[in-house]
């Protein structure tokens, strides 16, 4: 039974709209004019954005009718070894508390409850340890923004810190090594890595490395010149592109687990990333926030699977908005979702209440659009290529 739909239909007023689209105006209408520049904004002219959002739209379900479907859809994927209850996984999104006070904590409890992973970015305005703490039981996947190797020993502490937690896979983003050229963060004058309160940079503020290396510079503490900490920081994290497919070797030596590259959008990477050994890689450009005038996500998904698909875990992110998009990306073989934007409309709206909410609604809206197209389960024998058409074509 589909509860969230059942309730839906049961005289049972929500408390956050199951209108997808609604989302992102509603969050606007309640955000500061910085936040909403961060999360909405794009790069350059928003071409890749636009892209990411039309290239599902090329691609349509053809349902099949009397396929005997007793049960509704089961939704189960098996990623990085890991059997997951459902095909998606909360994004990694930086400086959640810019958006509700509690921020991560308040989405990694989200997905637990809603037995979805949670991946925990490298720029988090929580540490390492409070996500886990708020995430309890659930899967939890850590992402990294990988310092400069001349930083390798701060590296290595957030690695073991992240493992010491319980994050059992490494997401390695390689689309942002500085910040995109996006005009709505340039003209708001906003970047949230530097705020000199802890919000910008919890990770750094509570690395035992990052802290030492810091007073010894300075002769003082972190705490004593925030905003001084919070620049150095954000320059760690940020170096600019100073590392190659051969740096990859130094991370499976100091992470016991999955590797997972996030930003691959061509076969030559995919096929690097087969070469060097990874577990996995995301499909994704950021959400178009990074490379304007890029292709969109969705459109170089198909050859990058047939090159690769056999060999590792595709996973799929930018542009995911509702049940379909899901649906569509998976029948083009990607492993899971990761939901970025959606999740963090929901969190601004209405806190971790809010982001179950649009975690069930996207769920539930993928179950019936399934059940309805005669798709019995996730699973690669039956959500094929096949169930969709181009209509371009
Ligand atoms: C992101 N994304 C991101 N990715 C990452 O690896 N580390 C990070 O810290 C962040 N931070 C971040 C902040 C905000 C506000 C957004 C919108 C996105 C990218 C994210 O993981 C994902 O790739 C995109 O959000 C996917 O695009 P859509 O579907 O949200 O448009």
């Amino acid at each position: 039974e589909n509860s969230i739909y059942q309730r839906g239909l049961h005289y049972e007023k929500p408390s956050l709209t199951f209108r997808t689209t609604e989302w992102q105006p509603q969050a606007e209408a309640v955000m500061s004019a910085q936040s909403t520049g961060y999360v909405s904004g794009n790069a350059g002219t928003g071409e890749t954005y636009r892209k990411n959002l039309a290239a599902f739209q090329k691609w349509s379900i053809v349902p099949s009718r009397l396929v005997p479907t007793p049960s509704l859809p089961d939704l189960s994927v098996t990623v990085l070894d890991e059997k997951l209850q459902f095909p998606i996984a909360v994004a990694p999104v930086g400086v959640q508390r810019i958006f509700n006070p509690d921020g991560e904590a308040a989405s990694a409890a989200a997905a637990e409850r809603e037995n979805v992973p949670f991946i925990m970015s490298t720029a988090s305005s929580t540490s390492i340890e409070d996500v886990a703490k708020a995430n309890g039981d659930g899967v939890r996947w850590f992402q990294l923004y990988w310092p400069s190797r001349e930083h390798d020993d701060l590296t290595i502490s957030m690695l073991e810190r992240a493992k010491k937690a319980g994050f059992t896979a490494l997401f390695v983003t390689l689309d942002t090594y500085i910040l995109g050229w996006r005009p709505s963060d340039m003209d708001n004058g906003y970047n949230p890595f530097l705020r000199s309160d802890p919000i910008g940079v919890a990770i750094g503020f509570s690395d035992p490395v990052f802290r030492s290396q810091f007073k010894q510079r300075h002769d003082i503490e972190v705490e004593d010149n925030m905003g001084l900490a919070a620049a150095e920081w954000t320059k760690t994290i940020f170096p600019g592109l100073n590392k190659s497919w051969e740096d990859v070797a130094f991370l499976k030596q100091h992470w016991d687990g999955p590797i997972v590259l996030k930003g691959i959008q061509n076969v030559t990477d995919a096929r690097k990333a087969v070469e060097v050994g990874v577990q996995g890689i995301v499909v994704s450009n950021h959400g178009g926030r990074q490379v304007d005038g890029g292709v969109g996500s969705l459109s170089m998904l198909p050859r990058i699977v047939e090159a690769v698909g056999k060999d590792i875990d595709v996973l799929f992110d930018s542009g995911i908005r509702c049940g379909a998009d899901i649906a569509k990306a998976m029948a083009l073989g990607a492993k899971c979702c990761l939901i970025g934007r959606p999740y963090v409309y929901g969190l601004a709206l209405r806190g971790g209440e809010g982001v179950s909410h649009v975690l069930k609604a996207l769920l539930g809206d993928l179950e019936l659009t399934l059940h309805l197209a005669g798709i019995p389960s996730t699973s690669p024998e039956h959500l094929t290529r096949e169930k969709l058409v181009r209509e371009d074509e």
